[in-house]
């Protein structure tokens, strides 16, 4: 055992789940910034957050099959950047990773941010409200709760809590999200949606947010750029020449061969934020492209996130730093480091790219040779 900078709790070894995600955290703490007494407070958060997997040896296999990352680290981190200023860290947890069952998984994912809301003291009522849709006896589907916080300077998160609209069965996916949006106050917001092939995800901003949102995630399979164009319902959002250039960007398109194509191994996903409940429609708009599936290795997608970063102007030293805060590994020798690549557009605000780094606690994804051709396994 560790200590942490700050006495008391101990970080476990570097060979458990939450000693190894612990050590990433701090070190990504260092590299945006954040203080030692915000760093330990986060960390613990973490640690916390993993309860009775934070000690389990990684060269055991994953308590759970989490679908939060796709080795089945139940942690993720996110770097978002603006123009001119220090990019924020984030970081996406699974509370209930420990738990056995999908209901008990919810359960303690609930308790967990419960006790998180006394501790930071935000309201839940939002959530409160819909806990008979999204947790039912018997609940369904690829995720119960994940929760996701903003690690801002002064240890009090932001926080964002992820639903599953396929919690009540896969068939009433869209249902749910139209009753917990018009629940919410949303009441035409479904109508406004852009077609999807799923509604993934429901996610509640919680806490003080100067504008909560409740977003709502498509994926959309086999899609091109053109048709990722015009999937933003956000009066005053990106162009669709905007929205295009980040999919070919980060899905590689620009170059070489499949200039036109399809990105048909793991869908891309779009997110509508809806604010206001005065109109119907979304004031932010962000498109999601998993370029893990896209990449022959984690160079690749290096490059592509810095391709994308250079172009709203945003410095990309911090991203370097967090990579290597990371891994040690050789970036060619395996892909999924970098998880997803995204640009958030929300009315009144700059733009946000925001790159999604893999913990890669039990495994790394070998490079992909020639085979990009060939369908990615599915998760
Ligand atoms: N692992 C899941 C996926 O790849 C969920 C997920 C994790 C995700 N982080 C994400 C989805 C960031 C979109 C963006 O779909």
């Amino acid at each position: 055992m560790t200590p942490f900078r700050h006495g008391a709790p101990a970080v476990p070894d570097a060979d458990t789940l939450g000693g190894h995600t612990t050590r990433q955290l701090l070190r990504l703490c260092e590299v945006v910034g954040l203080g030692d007494d915000d760093a330990s407070v986060y960390a613990r958060t973490l640690l916390r957050s993993l309860g009775p997997v934070a000690g389990r040896p990684l060269d055991l296999p994953p308590a759970t099959p989490s679908f939060l990352s796709d080795d089945h680290t139940p942690v993720e981190f996110s770097l978002s950047f603006v123009p001119d200023a220090a990019p924020t860290l984030r970081v996406l947890l699974e509370p209930g990773c420990g738990a056995g069952t999908l209901a008990q998984n919810g359960r303690t994912g609930l308790e967990f941010l419960r006790d998180a809301a006394r501790r930071w003291d935000f309201a839940t009522d939002r959530l409160d409200e819909l806990t008979d849709l999204f947790f039912p006896e018997t609940p369904e589907g690829p995720l119960a709760l994940w929760l996701a916080l903003e690690l801002r300077p002064g240890g009090v998160p932001q926080v964002k809590a992820y639903l599953n609209p396929a919690a009540g069965g896969d068939d009433r996916s869209a249902a749910t999200m139209r009753e917990a949006l018009h629940r919410l106050g949303h009441r035409s917001a479904f109508d406004v949606l852009p077609e999807g092939d799923r509604h993934l995800f429901l996610a509640l901003d919680l806490g003080d947010w100067e504008e909560p949102r409740a977003k709502v995630y498509l994926a959309h399979h086999d899609m091109s750029a053109p048709e990722a164009g015009l999937l933003c319902r956000m009066p005053g959002g990106p162009s669709p020449e905007d929205i295009e250039a980040v999919f070919r960007v980060a899905g590689g398109l620009d170059t070489g061969d499949g200039a036109d194509g399809r990105l048909s191994r793991r869908p891309v996903q779009s997110c509508h934020a809806f604010t206001e409940t005065s109109t119907a429609l979304p004031s932010g708009f962000t498109l999601y492209v998993p370029v893990r599936d896209y990449a022959a290795h984690d160079g690749e997608a290096l490059a592509r996130a810095t391709a994308l970063l250079d172009r709203y102007g945003m410095d990309t030293g911090p991203l370097r730093g967090a990579v290597s805060a990371l891994t040690r590994r050789r970036l060619e020798d395996g892909v999924g480091l970098i998880a997803y690549l995204s640009v958030a557009h929300q009315s009144g605000r700059p733009p946000r790219a925001t790159v999604y780094l893999s913990s890669e606690a039990y495994q790394v994804r070998p490079p992909a040779l020639a085979s990009l051709g060939e369908p990615a396994a599915a998760h």
